[in-house]
């Protein structure tokens, strides 16, 4: 199994038959991330099978926000500044729980460090719900509480994890990829 990521493609990918067991997410994949295309506010990108091109295992969008939040953290700008915002992330029922979620908050970190390395001071993940399953995939990947639904990782942080996971493939099962090749 071979996956990419992609832009998403209306004409090309099947948004209708993507299920992530949260009607809200997959009504936004369906009715909303192309209008944010369209309108420039904001991007969605989906991990696709080349060997099934339409179908959509899993996707994130997102957006820039202005975030004058981080008075008092230590090595980020106290003045308003630039984040990323990563506004949905889900993966397919079907391929849950195999490292594609991981995988592609790994790419937004790319997309984030290669197209904008000097431009966002952050990412920043508005999460669907405080469970501990979800804190814990998170934190696990260099989150940081910064409200209860809102957490952040400095772009600092995202460079080291790209540093260091340069010279090896970043997951075992599924996905075989080397960050710097994808
Ligand atoms: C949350 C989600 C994107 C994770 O994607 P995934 O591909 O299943 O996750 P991965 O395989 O990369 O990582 C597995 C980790 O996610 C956790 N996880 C699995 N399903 C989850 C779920 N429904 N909700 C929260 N966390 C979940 C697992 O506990 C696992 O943790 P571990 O690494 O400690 O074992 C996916 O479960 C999903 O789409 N859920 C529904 C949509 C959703 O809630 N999105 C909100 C994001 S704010």
């Amino acid at each position: 199994m071979t996956i990419t990521i992609e832009r998403l493609n209306p004409k090309k990918h099947n948004r209708n038959d993507f299920n992530c067991g949260e009607p809200e997410i997959n009504t936004f994949l369906k009715r909303y991330a192309t209008q944010a295309q369209k309108t420039k506010t904001g991007d969605t990108f989906c991990a696709i099978d080349s060997t099934n091109p339409s179908t959509i295992l899993g996707y994130y969008s997102i957006s820039p926000i202005n975030a004058d939040v981080f008075q008092n953290i230590k090595g980020l700008p106290k003045r308003p500044n630039h984040c990323l915002l990563i506004g949905k992330l889900a993966v397919d029922l079907n391929f849950q729980d195999q490292g594609l979620g991981k995988f592609l908050i790994h790419h937004a970190f790319k997309t984030a460090i290669f197209g904008m390395p000097s431009i966002f001071c952050a990412v920043i993940v508005d999460l669907k719900n405080t469970s501990k399953q979800l804190t814990s995939f998170y934190s696990k990947l260099g989150f940081y509480e910064l409200t209860e639904k809102r957490w952040f990782i400095p772009m600092k942080e995202i460079e080291k994890i790209f540093r260091l996971m340069s010279d090896r493939p970043v997951y075992n099962g599924l996905i075989h990829y080397n960050l710097l090749q994808l």
